[in-house]
């Protein structure tokens, strides 16, 4: 097995591996250690079938129904994520980490390429951690200070966010959670800011108008081009990112061109 890291700070290809088979204990060690280290791993050219990728996904934890969409026949916990041809809207193309207003977000998202469009939606990852570290010791500890409330229903510009993939719960869109906005890391121990821009409600105890210059300036550091990976998808391209440490953006700039992803989330702890 070959681990390629891919920037200075975040993302790998891992190559040397057929996924399809099952991973031994040592491998599987090896790649979880390599998730974590790299916080985006990404696999090449994996021919899976449902079965093999639910298989595979379940050696990291149990598997987590996503809110507003059902799974693909016979696999509850595989949700399509498609934008058609003539569709105009896309899933996820907003800084944020998933479900950040469930009680327990996933820890991981998984994301198997199906079909992608010859050039164009590529995803961007952010390192939560690198963004952390470079802010001041005072912002720091004021920030420790603090909850936020996330909520599914919080989308900057006026767009139904969940559009492309909603087949169900379409009433559960106020779901929210509080958590702190200095989250550590379960398994590294290493913190991250966790607030998003389409999740991010506001600081618990203040009103969003109170909270929004203090976020803004948080929203910008994820997007400086020091922290990120851009992924380029082919097919059969199996991606797994940790939602705990990262955050992502789905580009919508393939207009015209079908892309199907098949998606698993694996719950995580209590951030
Ligand atoms: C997501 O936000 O989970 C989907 C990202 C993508 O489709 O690239």
């Amino acid at each position: 097995m070959e681990i390629i890291p891919q920037s200075s700070t975040i993302g790998a290809e891992i190559r040397g591996l057929d996924i399809s088979v099952g991973l031994s204990d040592q491998q599987f060690e090896q790649v979880n250690q390599a998730f974590l280290d790299y916080q985006i791993i990404f696999f090449r050219d994996q021919q899976l079938s449902p079965q093999q990728y639910n298989d595979f996904a379940l050696r990291f934890g149990q598997l987590k129904d996503y809110l507003f969409a059902d799974g693909i026949d016979g696999f509850p916990f595989i949700t399509e994520i498609v934008k058609t041809e003539t569709e105009t809207q896309s899933f996820g193309s907003f800084w944020h980490s998933d479900s950040a207003y469930m009680e327990l977000p996933p820890k991981i998202t998984m994301l198997y390429a199906r079909q992608v469009p010859a050039q164009g939606g590529d995803t961007l990852f952010a390192d939560m951690y690198a963004a952390y570290d470079e802010l001041s010791p005072g912002l720091k500890a004021t920030l420790e200070r603090l909850n936020a409330v996330n909520s599914a229903s919080v989308v900057p510009r006026d767009e139904d966010i969940y559009a492309a993939v909603k087949s169900k719960n379409s009433d559960k869109s106020d779901q929210s959670a509080v958590h702190p906005v200095i989250r550590t890391h379960d398994e590294t121990g290493k913190k991250s800011f966790y607030v998003n821009s389409i999740h991010t409600l506001g600081f618990e105890g203040m009103t969003r108008e109170e909270s929004l210059p203090l976020l803004n300036y948080l929203f910008e550091q994820v997007t400086r081009p020091e922290y990120s990976f851009r992924l380029r998808w082919a097919e059969n391209t199996l991606a797994m990112w940790d939602n705990r440490c990262t955050q992502h953006y789905a580009l919508n700039d393939y207009h015209g061109h079908r892309r199907v992803m098949h998606r698993i989330i694996v719950e995580g702890e209590h951030p």
